[in-house]
């Protein structure tokens, strides 16, 4: 079966606030992008990869990878204004013979291999994956006027992470079924869920952060240069 990583990189990362588009913002002296595509390099994942890039930075982005990954051929495509937007662009780019789509976004610099490779046996096996890692705080719901209405049994939270796996029919059907719904989620295995489907859950890594802000990147820093990741 083959195996297609598509890469939401069209976010512009308005809270991390730097000069440059987040996903070219330099971690440790490279482009935040290209520590991301070290971890799919190294199981043979970016020949078929799509990047989904904001318009003004597909040129960048295709010199960058044509100079890191001299022997890929992924492709570099435009993104849409909102990331449900360029994975649905991503998905209507995939190869005709994919039938299991690895959905990892570019500000996750650290997806451990292990982890990826997990995340494909899932959806091979269930259909739908998403990598997580158990909740460790104490969540609390506030209403609009900042009172506390509810505290979730922490034991059945999980923090969210990528990559989501799954087979090809199950995610784009799941996209469309959204699109024509008006639905606007934040991942895309709650997509599948609202169709009905089952996740499964791969225990993912704390390293897997994601940079968001500038805190983020700081964390990101230390960890590599302290060898974490
Ligand atoms: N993304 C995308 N297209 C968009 C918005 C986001 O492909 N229109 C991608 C981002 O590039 C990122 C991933 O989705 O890799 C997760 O989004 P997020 O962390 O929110 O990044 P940004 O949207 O860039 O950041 P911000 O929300 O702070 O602007
Ligand atoms: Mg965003």
């Amino acid at each position: 079966m083959s195996v297609q990583l598509v890469m939401p990189a069209a976010g512009l990362g308005v809270r991390l606030g730097a000069s440059r588009p987040k996903a070219l913002v330099e971690l440790q002296g490279r482009p935040l992008l290209e520590h991301t595509l070290d971890r799919f390099a190294s199981l043979d994942l970016l020949s078929r990869a799509i990047i989904v890039a904001a318009p003004e930075h597909i040129e960048e982005i295709s010199s960058l990878i044509l100079a890191t990954y001299p022997q890929s051929d992924c492709r570099v495509i435009e993104g849409g204004s909102v990331r449900q937007e360029s994975v649905l662009l991503g998905l209507n780019a995939l190869e005709d013979d994919t039938s299991i789509v690895i959905i990892h976004d570019a500000a996750r610099p650290f997806a451990p291999p292990a982890i990826i490779e997990a995340s494909i046996e899932a959806a091979r096996e269930y259909g739908a994956a998403t990598v997580a890692t158990p909740c460790v705080d104490t969540i609390l719901v506030g209403d609009e006027e900042q009172w506390l209405i509810d505290t979730p049994d922490r034991s059945c939270l999980w923090y969210c992470q990528t990559p989501q796996t799954f087979q090809r029919d199950l995610i784009v059907a799941a996209h469309e079924a959204a699109r024509k719904d008006g639905h606007k989620g934040t991942d895309d295995a709650t997509l599948v869920l609202r169709m009905g489907g089952r996740v499964r859950i791969v225990e993912g890594s704390p390293f897997n952060l994601k940079v968001t802000t500038p805190s983020d990147l700081l964390w990101a820093s230390l960890a590599i240069e302290k060898e974490l990741v």
